[in-house]
């Protein structure tokens, strides 16, 4: 592989330089010397950040590393809303705009932040009457509205566990993350609204809480005031009804620094995905630490990422972070390219945006569609632009970089994981960028490239991407599967196997390259290949399948399927047809085949593991490599 990689290596090997004013810009200041403080003392550097923020006690130690398990801030009490809005409420940021919301059909609602603490106190006052306790698993599915950022701090505020559906999944996929969390409470909302379309959501949460016994209740929050779903009383309950008659204040329930504070789904390489588990401490320290000094957020900033609450970014850097600051966050319903492919540049100058955080799926999408719709609009309120997800290719950075930040703007290229809950690797503010690399460990982080036996490779080459420390917001476990927490710690001696091929460049600084396991990321979206094969699988007409991921300039991947068909079945249009529906209605619209290929057989190994990495090969035109377990 490493040939391959020289050849980027050196059509790359160019720095873009920040302009004066952003240099020193940050406390970190020099990336050198806050590295090297680190460095001499790990557990120093990161109380120093924890101590920013307000705790009902303190912690006894900052770290007790037993590998592969941590403990942050060990003995430590606290409660994460209370940093996320009572810290400022107490202060001059009382009245200051915590979130800003914007709807599609141009709505707009402004929450201060004590008018969200109250909004929170209420939720979380009505889950209490529903006997929610601590520790108690709720499930939340909605689109991105402001309620579904106040379901999740009111869990949070009374210690109850949330685990947030992304509202693209269908129904298989939303009964497999509420039963595997046995899940108390959905809460959902009656529509998502998508390029000015009305989508159920409601319609497949009845769906999927047909086979999922814990379930109590469903909180529906009813937007379509036109026809509103019936509610079964008892069962079915409204979002603002539980809010009624519930006392103001709701006191941040006392948590262990170790208490669990969510899980979040992530795709694995198995059929069933992961029940990634956040707690509070660790994830609070490492979220704030990143959102203030990656982002490098002002007092006076507005920020907008583009993600929705539902993934891992928009948990760390729509919620938890730039609130744990103080920040104004700005949240907006609108897809990229509805009513047209400016509304985001457009409100962009509306809002005067400062730091501005994407992916870079959207970003190769604008390029395409040129610079006109861009240069449409003001954006000089930029400072700072992010990206996060997948590889920004060279191409789409130097657009970026061109394009929207105006040869000014610093990109911050983050690399992390729903399993790391925080930024890692990126190019800090101040520091030369180089694109197509993320750039370098963060402070208070140490990640390196090495082989499959643990060594460092040499620079210049590729290896394995892995962490060789223990970090706040790092995943404590997978949820009701402790081995294949293990597992990341244990697949290469000594380090967390973070699952994607990367290069280390002459200079330190890191490319990711992509995936190493079968999870296929499709822009940007995790998707696991055995959660497609199984949900073809489950279609009466097929009897096997594969799935790959394709190289797409554009999504990054796209998804294709070789299906077996059960004797009796026929390939047709017709049928295809009918899969890709199968598979939107089980899994959702982002895990949907983008092409389906019949066959007869697929390569096996002797074992009868199907070898997906030969049908890619096969179809990209290149050497599958080693073939020697290949069944003929
Ligand atoms: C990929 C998203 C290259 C990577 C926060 C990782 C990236 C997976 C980058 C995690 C980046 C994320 N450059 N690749 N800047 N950021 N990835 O769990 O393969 O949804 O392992 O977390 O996305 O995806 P997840």
């Amino acid at each position: 592989m490493t040939e391959d990689f020289d050849v980027k290596l050196v059509e790359h090997a160019k720095y873009y330089r920040p302009a004066a004013e952003y240099k020193n810009n940050s406390w970190i200041g020099d990336y050198k010397k806050a590295y090297d403080r680190f460095q001499k003392d790990p557990e120093l550097f990161w109380s120093g950040i924890a101590k920013d923020l307000e705790w009902i006690r303190p912690w006894d130690t900052v770290l007790d590393w037993n590998y592969p398990y941590a403990k942050w801030f060990v003995n430590a009490k606290l409660n994460i809303t209370a940093n996320c809005l009572d810290r400022h409420v107490k202060s001059d940021r009382r009245n200051k705009a915590a979130l800003i919301w914007r709807g599609e059909d141009g709505a707009e609602r402004v929450y201060t932040y004590q008018q969200l603490l109250t909004e929170v106190m209420r939720f979380a006052n009505g889950l209490k009457k529903l006997g929610v306790q601590k520790g108690d698993r709720v499930c939340i599915y909605m689109p991105m509205i402001p309620e579904q950022v106040i379901a999740m701090l009111a869990c949070a505020r009374i210690g109850a566990v949330h685990s947030v559906v992304f509202a693209g999944f269908g129904m298989t996929a939303l009964n497999m993350r509420i039963t595997d969390a046995e899940a108390k409470i959905v809460i959902t909302s009656d529509i998502s609204i998508r390029r000015g379309k009305a989508i159920p959501l409601i319609t497949i949460v009845q769906e999927a809480i047909d086979n999922a016994p814990s379930v109590e209740h469903v909180i529906i929050h009813r937007r379509r005031k036109d026809q509103p779903v019936t509610i079964r009383a008892d069962f079915e309950l409204d979002f603002y009804g539980i809010m009624e008659d519930v006392p103001a204040i709701c006191e941040p329930e006392v948590m262990d620094a170790e208490d669990p504070l969510f899980i979040l789904y992530t795709s694995g390489s198995t059929g069933t995905p992961k029940g990634v588990l956040h707690t509070c401490a660790g994830y609070m320290v490492g979220t704030y630490y990143t959102s203030k000094y990656v982002f490098d957020l002002k007092e006076r900033d507005i920020y907008w990422c583009t993600a929705d609450p539902g993934w891992i970014t928009g948990h760390s850097y729509i919620v938890y972070g730039p609130l744990a600051v103080g920040a104004t966050v700005f949240l907006s319903e609108l897809t990229p390219d509805y009513p047209d492919a400016g509304i985001w540049w457009k409100l962009i100058e509306e809002q005067r945006i400062n730091v501005f955080y994407t992916a870079p799926t959207a970003i190769r999408t604008f390029m395409k569609l040129g610079e006109v719709w861009p240069n449409k609009y003001d954006l000089s309120s930029l400072r700072v632009i992010g990206s996060v997800g997948e590889p920004l290719n060279p191409e789409a950075f130097e657009w970026y970089y061109k394009v929207i930040g105006k040869d000014r703007c610093p990109i911050v290229d983050t690399w992390w994981q729903t399993e790391t809950g925080m930024q890692m690797i990126t190019t800090m503010i101040g520091e030369p960028m180089r694109p197509g690399f993320a750039g370098k460990a963060i402070p208070g982080v140490e990640v390196d490239v090495v082989d499959k036996d643990g060594t460092s490779v040499r620079p210049g080459t590729g290896g394995f991407l892995v962490v060789k420390k223990p970090w706040p917001a790092m995943l404590r476990t997978v949820y009701k599967n402790d081995e294949r927490y293990r597992k990341y710690w244990e697949t290469i001696k000594g380090c967390y196997a973070a699952g994607d091929l990367a290069v280390k460049g002459k200079d330190g600084n890191i490319m990711v390259i992509g995936r190493a396991d079968d999870i296929i990321i499709v822009a940007g979206h995790n998707i696991g290949t055995a959660e497609v094969e199984s949900a073809l699988v489950s279609h009466h007409a097929v009897a096997e399948s594969a799935v790959i991921g394709k190289p797409d300039t554009l999504k990054g991947n796209l998804i294709k399927a070789f299906v077996i068909l059960r004797v009796g079945n026929t390939p047709s249009d017709k049928l295809t047809s009918d899969l890709i529906y199968h598979v939107r209605v089980t899994l959702g619209p982002i895990a949907v085949p983008h092409e389906i290929e019949y066959v007869d057989k697929l390569p096996k190994t002797r074992s009868g593991k199907i070898m997906r990495r030969v049908l890619k090969a096969k179809e990209l035109g290149i050497d599958p490599g080693d073939i020697s377990t290949l069944d003929e």
